[in-house]
């Protein structure tokens, strides 16, 4: 069955059997491998993306659920020539060890900036702890958040 996905800006027709995952058919179907599938049960937040500007596990929806909703992976909010903020203070603070994890935590982080634009530190810490880093990067996850807000405060001015 062909159902239609806004994903990014855009809109894909696409064939999704009924079992398949939200992530699965991002990455598998799309191309859009910065979702990242690791736990695949909910519990790490690597699949995060934004629907409807809320941050969902892509792991836990499936495919057809993705219908009507405007979806954004990590490819949508910046790229190469042209880095989010977000993306750029993780690189700034080095917010990531292998990597794996940090798809999911910058779109945490868009959607707790998007609320919270002038966070503290503990409020950073609390927004993130539903994203797993088994590197273990968290201090430097914290700053780059951080880091982030700054920099978009800024930008606004
Ligand atoms: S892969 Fe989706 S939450 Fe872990
Ligand atoms: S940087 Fe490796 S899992 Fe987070």
């Amino acid at each position: 069955m062909t159902s239609t996905l806004h994903v990014n800006g855009q809109d894909f027709d696409v064939e999704i059997r009924p079992h398949e995952t939200l992530a699965d058919v991002l990455r598998d179907k799309l191309g859009l491998i910065g979702v990242k599938v690791s736990c695949g049960e909910g519990e790490c937040g690597s699949c995060t993306i934004l629907v409807d500007g809320i941050p969902c596990t892509a792991c836990l929806m499936l495919g057809r659920q993705g219908e009507g909703h405007e979806l954004i992976t990590v490819e949508g909010i910046g790229d190469f020539e042209n880095l989010h903020p977000i993306q750029q203070a993780f690189i700034d603070e080095q917010g990531f060890q292998c990597g794996f994890c940090t798809p999911g935590f910058i779109m945490t982080a868009k959607a707790f900036l998007n609320k919270n634009p002038n966070p503290t530190e503990a409020e950073v810490s609390i927004a993130m702890s539903g994203n797993i880093c088994r590197c273990g990067a968290y201090p430097y996850i914290v700053k780059s958040v951080l880091k982030a807000a700054e920099d978009i405060r800024n930008q606004q001015r």
